[in-house]
C-alpha cells in the first residue's frame, strides 16, 4: 500500500508524477503529494517545492494544475494511512527542519518512536504523526556532519548519508530522497516493500509497480532487499547494502496493452468481471490443452519428483485469495486425496502448527506483494531450513498474478495465474485465476496419487473447459437482472450468505465482496450452522443469499434455505431453475454443471449483486473507502 514515483531527467516533472501517481492510486488514496527541486539559477542550490492534498489524487492534480511547479527531479506518494490520519499535513512528501530534504515512504518504520526520542534530544521537533518524518531529519543530521567533515554537497554525500540512516531503520520499507542541493540526484532504497526502477531516454524513473511506468518505459528493474540506488540525469547506480555497486540486466515489461483502461465500461471491476470469460479461456489454452495424456494433465511448470513426495499441503494467504485456497483446499482433499489446510497467512505467521513431513507449502496472492503472505512464507522457509531433516524440507509453490512481484523474486516455483492487470480493489478476475490453478493443481495430484480414474480425470479437464463460454452467458444474463435487483438493497443493513461443501469459500468470497464496495455488513456461513445462533438475526429486513448447487449438499442447503425463509427473510437463490428453486424471491440461475467445478460459476452472480448495489449507491466501486489494492504492511 501507499505507492511511490519518481523522475529524474530533463523535461519538466510535475505533471510525469502525477500522471504516475494516477497509475498507483488503486495502492492508496487517502492524500497524495509531491515534491520538485527548482533549480532556479542552474546552479546547485535548487528550491525545494512541496504540494500536498487530502483525499483523492484529482485534488492534488488539480491545485497542480492552478499553481504548477518546476523541477527536472521530483518525487510523489499516494497514501494509505498506517501512523496519522489522513490528512495534508501527514500526506508525503515528509521535509526535514531546514526544508531541504524531502522523502517519500511505503512500508512501516518499526523503531520510528525510539529514533523520534534520539531527535527529540537534538531539539528537532517532528510536526507529523507518520512514522517517515524521522527519515528527512535523520538525513539532514547526517548531511550536516558530512558536510562539517569536509565532504562536498554532491549525490556521493547524499547516498552516503541515506546509506547511513538505512542502516538505523527497522521495518518493511520503500524510499526516495531528494535534496534541494543536489537537483542531479534522486536516491532511492528498499527493504522488503517493492519498488522497481525504470530506464527512459535521458530520464530515469522509480515506482512500486510496473504500471506506473507504462508509456514511459518498457525497460524496468525491480530493486533487491538492502539496494540503494542512486538516479542522475546520466544514468542509475545500484548498490547493496555494503555498498558494493551491482551489475543486473533489466527486463521488458510485457502485456502493456492489458494495462489499465476501461474501455466502454463505468468501472474497472465491471469491466474485470466481464473478462473472467477470457481469464478463463487463457488460463486453458496455456494449461489445460486437449491433447496432453490423462497421466500428465496439466502443463504446469513444477517438476513432478517434487509433487510426488507431497504427503500435505497448507496454504496461506489473505482474503479473496483465502477464499480461493479454501476451493482449492476442498478440491485438492476431497477430487485428489492429499490432506490439505489453509491458514490466514497472518495467524499463521505467530501461531504455526507444529511442522509436518513432506508438506508442500503453497502461497496464494494475486499481488504478490501481500506483508503477509510473504512474511508467514519467509517463517515457514527459515523454520524448515533450520530443521535440516530432508523430511521437513521446504517445499513450496506461489500463486500469484504478478511474477514480477516479490512472490516472483521469492519463490522457486510460482503458477502465473496470467489474469492481466486487475485495478478494481476489489479482485474478481485474479479470483477466478487463481481458483484455476488450483484445479490445475488438483488435476495433477489426482492422476500423478492415481487417486482417480483416466475417465474422472478426463471428465473434470472437460467441465473445466467449457467454463469459459458458461461464464459468458452466466455474466449477459446476471448483469442486466442484478442491475434491476439493486435498489431493492439499498437501505439493507446487514446480508447472510449461505453455502456448504465447495461453495462455502463462495458464501464467504460473497459476503467479502459485498462489506468491501457497499459498505453493508455481511456474513457468509456454511448452511448448516445458521440454526447455530446467525438465524437469530434474521427477519424481514436481512436478506440471505443461498448458494443451492445439485450435488452432495443440495437437499441440505434447500433445507437451510427453508429455515431461513421461515423466518421472513428475503432469499435470494444461487441456483439451477426448477421446481426447488420457487422458493426464492429472487434467483440468479446457473447451468446444470459438476458440482465440483461450481465454485468457478456460482461466484460470478454475488460479484455483479455486490458491484451494481454499490454503483447503486453511487459509491467509489474501484477504490473503496480505507482499502488498498496491495496490502504491503503487516
Ligand atoms: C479482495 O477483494 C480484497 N481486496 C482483499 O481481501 C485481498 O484479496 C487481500 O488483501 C489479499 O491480497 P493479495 O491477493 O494481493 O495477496
Amino acid at each position: 500500500m501507499c505507492g511511490i514515483f519518481a523522475v529524474i531527467g530533463s523535461r519538466e516533472v510535475s505533471s510525469l508524477l502525477i500522471d504516475g501517481l494516477r497509475k498507483l492510486e488503486y495502492r492508496g488514496y487517502d492524500s497524495a503529494g509531491i515534491a520538485t527541486i527548482d533549480n532556479l539559477n542552474n546552479d546547485q542550490n535548487g528550491q525545494l517545492n512541496v504540494t500536498k492534498s487530502k483525499g483523492k489524487l484529482i485534488n492534488l492534480s488539480s491545485l497542480i494544475k492552478k499553481k504548477p511547479q518546476k523541477g527536472h527531479v521530483g518525487i510523489a506518494h499516494t497514501r494509505w494511512a498506517t501512523h496519522g490520519k489522513p490528512n495534508e499535513r501527514n500526506a508525503h512528501p515528509h521535509l526535514d527542519s531546514s526544508g531541504q530534504f524531502a522523502v517519500v515512504q511505503n512500508g512501516i518504520i518499526e523503531n520510528y518512536r525510539e529514533l523520534s526520542k534520539r531527535l527529540k534530544v537534538k531539539g528537532i521537533k517532528l510536526t507529523t504523526e507518520t512514522d517517515t518524518e524521522i527519515i528527512p531529519h535523520l538525513i539532514g543530521l547526517e548531511i550536516e556532519e558530512s558536510l562539517a567533515n569536509g565532504l562536498s554537497p554532491n549525490e556521493q554525500t547524499l547516498l552516503l548519508a541515506v546509506q547511513k540512516v538505512l542502516a538505523v531503520l527497522e521495518g518493511t520499507y520503500a524510499i526516495a530522497v531528494i535534496w534541494s542541493r543536489t537537483p542531479n540526484a534522486l536516491v532511492v532504497a528498499r527493504e522488503q516493500a517493492p519498488l522497481v526502477l525504470g530506464f527512459g531516454e535521458g530520464e530515469f524513473f522509480c515506482a512500486s509497480d510496473t504500471p506506473a511506468l507504462v508509456g514511459l518505459t518498457r525497460t524496468f528493474l525491480p530493486l533487491r532487499d538492502h539496494e540503494i540506488a542512486l538516479l542522475t540525469p546520466l544514468g542509475i547506480e545500484l548498490y547493496d547494502d555494503d555498498g558494493n555497486r551491482q551489475h543486473r540486466a533489466p527486463s521488458l515489461l510485457k502485456g502493456m496493452e492489458l494495462f489499465a483502461d476501461k474501455r466502454n465500461f463505468r468501472h474497472f471491476m465491471l469491466k474485470e468481471i466481464y473478462e473472467q470469460p477470457e481469464t478463463a479461456q487463457l488460463w486453458i489454452d496455456r494449461f489445460l490443452p486437449v491433447e496432453l495424456p490423462s497421466h500428465n494433465p496439466v502443463a504446469f511448470p513444477i517438476s513432478k519428483s517434487i509433487l510426488e513426495q507431497i504427503e500435505q499441503i497448507q496454504i496461506l494467504a489473505c482474503g479473496t485469495s483465502r477464499h480461493a485456497g479454501m476451493v482449492g483446499g476442498h478440491l485438492l482433499e476431497q477430487f485428489a486425496g492429499v490432506p490439505t489446510k489453509v491458514y490466514f497467512a497472518s495467524e499463521f505467521r505467530y501461531a504455526p502448527p507444529p511442522l509436518s513431513p513432506n508438506t508442500l507449502t503453497i502461497g496464494v496472492s494475486q499481488s504478490g506483494e501481500t506483508a503477509d503472505t510473504l512474511a508467514a512464507l519467509r517463517m515457514e522457509k527459515e523454520r524448515r531450513d533450520s530443521t535440516k531433516d530432508a523430511n521437513f524440507s521446504f517445499h513450496h509453490l506461489g500463486i500469484t498474478n504478478r511474477v514480477d512481484s516479490s512472490f516472483g523474486r521469492e519463490l522457486d516455483n510460482v503458477i502465473d495465474i496470467g489474469s492481466g492487470i486487475e485495478i478494481g480493489v476489489a479482485a474478481t478476475k485474479t479470483f477466478l485465476g487463481q481458483m484455476l490453478s488450483f484445479y490445475g493443481l488438483t488435476l495433477q495430484f489426482a492422476s500423478l496419487r492415481q487417486k482417480r480414474s483416466p475417465q474422472e480425470i478426463l471428465d473434470l479437464s472437460n467441465d473445466l473447459r467449457l467454463i469459459p463460454k458458461q461464464l459468458s452467458d452466466l455474466i449477459k444474463k446476471h448483469d442486466s437482472l442484478s442491475k434491476d435487483l439493486a435498489h431493492l438493497f439499498v437501505e439493507t443493513k446487514d446480508v447472510i450468505f449461505l453455502g456448504r461443501g465447495i461453495n462455502y469459500p463462495i458464501a464467504l468470497e460473497g459476503a467479502l465482496k459485498l462489506k468491501e464496495i457497499s459498505y453493508i455488513h455481511a456474513q457468509g456461513y456454511p448452511a448448516g450452522e445458521l440454526k447455530h445462533g446467525p438465524i437469530a438475526l434474521l427477519d424481514q429486513h436481512v436478506p440471505v443469499v443461498s448458494l443451492a448447487v445439485p450435488g452432495v449438499v443440495y437437499e441440505k442447503v434447500l433445507s437451510n434455505s427453508q429455515e431461513a425463509k421461515a423466518r421472513d427473510a428475503r432469499l435470494i437463490g444461487v441456483s439451477i431453475s426448477g421446481p426447488e428453486s420457487e422458493m426464492f424471491d429472487e434467483l440468479f440461475t446457473i447451468p446444470k454443471v459438476s458440482e465440483w467445478v461450481s465454485p468457478l460459476l456460482t461466484v460470478v452472480p454475488l460479484q455483479l449483486f455486490s458491484y451494481h448495489i454499490a454503483a447503486h449507491k453511487g459509491l467509489d466501486v474501484d477504490q473503496p473507502r480505507n482499502l488498498a489494492k496491495c496490502v504491503t504492511v503487516e
